[in-house]
């Protein structure tokens, strides 16, 4: 059983957190092509309403991170053109003693439960690696349902896809 795990948007400081965890194995091969190259202090400091970082913490420690976007209003566009009343997350925990015992699943639930805080929220998507087979057993276990396999730039994912629960 996790401790109890609360979340916060990310202040500046964080990114001391968030650049150490760029550094473990296991958050650099969910995603090779882009872990270690974001100015962590100028993305939080950006403050963009349509691209949020949470930090959750575990009785009060940091261990992980949730990406929330609004893929149809984000800036950067990775989404593509793509239908309003979704938001896209990315989830990862900085090391590989707070994984797989629970944080996880608790983070995701808080972060699902976020969104669809925001009645215009129909669903929730998500891209992990196709080769991220681990991953993609915690998302379905969730409850995520895969949708198709997708090229993001050099990635091979499988987005999935969380519907609103009835
Ligand atoms: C994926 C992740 C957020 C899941 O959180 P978690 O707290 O480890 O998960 P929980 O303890 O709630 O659930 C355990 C499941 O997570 C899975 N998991 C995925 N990656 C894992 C990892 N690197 N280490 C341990 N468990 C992992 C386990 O497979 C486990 O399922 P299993 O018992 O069937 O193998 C977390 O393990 C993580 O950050 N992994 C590294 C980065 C990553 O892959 N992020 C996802 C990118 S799409």
């Amino acid at each position: 059983m996790p401790g109890s795990i609360t979340w916060r948007k990310a202040r500046p400081d964080d990114a001391r957190f968030l650049e150490r965890w760029d550094e473990d194995p296991d958050v650099i091969a969910s995603n090779p092509n882009d872990v270690g190259r974001t100015d962590w202090r100028a993305e939080i400091e950006r403050n963009d309403p349509f691209s949020e970082i949470l930090i959750f913490e575990e009785d009060g420690r940091p261990v992980g991170v949730v990406c929330d976007i609004d893929p149809a209003l984000e800036e950067t566009h990775y989404w593509g053109d793509c239908e309003s009343g979704l938001r896209a997350l990315d989830i990862w925990i900085g090391e590989a003693r707070d994984r797989g015992r629970g944080v996880g699943a608790q983070m995701m639930r808080l972060a699902l439960a976020r969104a669809f805080a925001d009645p215009a929220v129909r669903a929730v998507i998500i891209d992990p690696l196709a080769s991220n087979a681990r991953a993609i057993r915690f998302y379905e276990r969730i409850g995520f349902r895969p949708v198709e396999r997708r090229r993001f730039g050099e990635d091979d994912c499988l987005v999935m896809r969380f519907d609103r629960p009835a």
